[in-house]
């Protein structure tokens, strides 16, 4: 059976538990501290609980060998990381976000699970990853790749760290194309959302912010072209309901150049 590979003693990459206050560099962990408590309840009551099924998609879009090892980035609290080691009862997965606030909770959910063996929570930035070159089977980052300052950084070391044939699967939020359909759909994202957020969670800051990275962020067809700059084989871009999501799937060629 394979293991998860440990992460660096270095202190971004402590497991949670070792990680001391104000030892994340990088990323913009410190804003999710803040919502960190009510962000489940916000993500289930912004999209309709759909939030859910499409990561249950991302995690079938992974295509798991038996006793996969994954890394889950800016995960945030967990979801992601404890569904896959629900439908994957011999996976183990890594489950790495910057932002101390957010792994709090998820630990909790993780032990409200009884996942402590299967999912280890880790301290660190999906720029500068603690792990060994090919060391996992699988990765996914859920809503969290705006976030990073540096992307195409982040996907070489998603590259990095899959191992040849291993798969890459980006849940991310989009803006949908323009259109009548999709009206309704960008007026959510646009005015909904940050002041559904900000009222709900009391950080009118974090919810404005929330609807500009998803304004900002670059079309569906860019990042899958990001992805190939990071060495990665796009598989699949898939539309979530008007677009107002994409999957980006990828596969780590089996010639990869690791000198590049
Ligand atoms: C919107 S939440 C998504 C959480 C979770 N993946 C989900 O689907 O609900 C974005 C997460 O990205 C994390 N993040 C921000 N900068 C990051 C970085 N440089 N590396 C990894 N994660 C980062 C934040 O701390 C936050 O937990």
């Amino acid at each position: 059976m394979s293991h998860a590979p440990e992460p660096t003693s270095s202190p971004v990459g402590a497991p949670l538990a070792q990680a001391a206050a104000g030892d994340v560099l990088g990323g913009s962990g410190a804003m999710f501290d803040g919502i960190a408590k009510r962000y489940d309840l916000l993500n289930r009551v912004m999209t309709f609980g759909i939030d859910q099924r499409w990561r249950r998609r991302a995690i079938a879009l992974l295509a798991l060998p038996a006793n996969a090892r994954v890394l889950d980035l800016a995960t945030g609290t967990a979801d992601l990381a404890i569904m896959t080691a629900q439908l994957h009862p011999d996976a183990h997965v890594t489950a790495l976000d910057p932002s101390r606030g957010m792994l709090a909770v998820g630990a909790q959910k993780v032990a409200a699970a009884g996942l402590q063996t299967r999912v280890s929570l880790v301290v660190g930035d999906a720029q500068a990853l603690p792990f060994p070159d090919a060391s996992f089977d699988g990765v996914t980052m859920s809503y969290g790749i705006r976030n990073v300052p540096n992307r195409l950084v982040a996907l070489r070391e998603m590259t990095r760290v899959v191992r040849p044939g291993g798969r890459i699967v980006i849940l991310e939020a989009t803006e949908p194309e323009p259109g009548l359909l999709t009206w309704g759909a960008r007026l959510h994202i646009r005015v909904v959302v940050p002041r559904l957020g900000a009222w709900l969670s009391g950080a009118p800051a974090e919810y404005r912010y929330l609807q500009k990275s998803i304004s900002e962020f670059p079309s569906p067809a860019a990042f899958a072209e990001l992805m190939r700059q990071a060495g990665q084989d796009v598989v699949a871009v898939v539309p979530l309901l008007l677009g107002v999501s994409h999957l980006w799937v990828a596969r780590v060629p089996q010639r990869l150049d690791r000198a590049k």
